[in-house]
């Protein structure tokens, strides 16, 4: 529907954001990241999506930023056009969202889906931030998250060697939540997704803020917040729901309300 580098599909309260230029690896051109972040305004806004997953290709979730449209940039048209804020669309993206990543994450890649909520991971991803092996560093949050999920050392040694990250190494360092076989990667994927889209929306999203808190605030702040956002829940329809269907022994039935 509209788009040319990317493909939206739905199933039920999944949505699912494919990048698709298979050939050039899914780096990621200006024009498919303007794409993906018009699409996630959509969904954003689509009251029957309640989960949305990333992904790419078997072969390559997507190689970085687009090196070709890059290299000829000067400084003032990098910071004019402030070049990666599509990208950023993805970390402002309020519902929850996962990456499915098979094959390469490097660079703009790995950073895309460090800033989806959890990373599945098949088993012949690689992960890492090689920009240093083409005279610059991390631009889209590599130098920020890569740290916050592997610690010092490991981050440190990806970006500064280039070195790159297998899937078994990825989940041993934290940097995905599970490695599945290739084949049930996208089922994987869309099991979980639809586990979470079945939940209540407000209450999934209210989860989502107060966990992304935690990285902005102290222990102590973010113990607040999340007492305050608990209170909270008790003004929903959802929550007086989910509790008297335990008592009841049903599933819940939650209406987003
Ligand atoms: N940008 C533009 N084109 C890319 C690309 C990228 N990041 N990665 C791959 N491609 C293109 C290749 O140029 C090639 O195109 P042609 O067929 O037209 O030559 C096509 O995709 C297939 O790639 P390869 O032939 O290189 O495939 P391979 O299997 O031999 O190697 C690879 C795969 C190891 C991933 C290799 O393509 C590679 O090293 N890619 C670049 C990875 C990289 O450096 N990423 C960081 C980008 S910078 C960045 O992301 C900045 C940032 O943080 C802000």
């Amino acid at each position: 529907m509209g788009y040319d580098m990317i493909e939206l599909t739905t199933d039920g309260a999944v949505a699912t954001i494919k990048l698709d230029r298979p050939k050039a690896l899914n780096a990621l051109r200006s024009d498919m990241m303007a794409e993906m972040a018009k699409a996630l305004t959509k969904l954003e806004k689509d009251d029957s999506i309640g989960c949305v997953i990333l992904t790419g290709s078997e072969k390559a979730f997507a190689a970085g930023a687009d090196i070709k449209e890059m290299a000829e940039l000067e400084y003032l048209d990098i910071y004019k056009g402030d070049i990666f804020a599509n990208h950023e669309a993805i970390d402002r993206f309020r519902k929850p969202i996962i990456a499915a990543v098979a094959g390469y994450a490097l660079g703009g890649g790995c950073e895309i889906a460090m800033m989806c909520d959890f990373i599945i991971a098949a088993d012949n991803a690689k992960f890492g931030q090689p920009e240093i092996n083409l005279g610059v560093m991390p631009g889209i949050g590599g130098t920020q998250r890569l740290i916050r999920a592997v610690g010092k050392s490991k981050a440190m040694d990806m970006c500064l060697t280039g070195r790159m990250m297998d899937a078994q190494e990825a989940l041993t360092s934290n940097l995905v939540s599970r490695v599945v076989p290739l084949d049930n990667l996208m089922e994987t994927a869309q099991e979980a997704a639809a586990k979470i889209a079945a939940q209540s929306q407000p209450i999934a999203m209210m989860t989502k803020e107060t966990i992304n808190a935690s990285f902005e605030m102290s222990l102590a702040q973010g113990i607040r917040l999340e007492r305050r956002v608990f209170q909270s829940m008790f003004t929903t329809e959802d929550q007086k729901e989910g509790m008297a269907a335990f008592s009841e022994k049903r599933k819940p039935h939650f209406k987003n309300k």
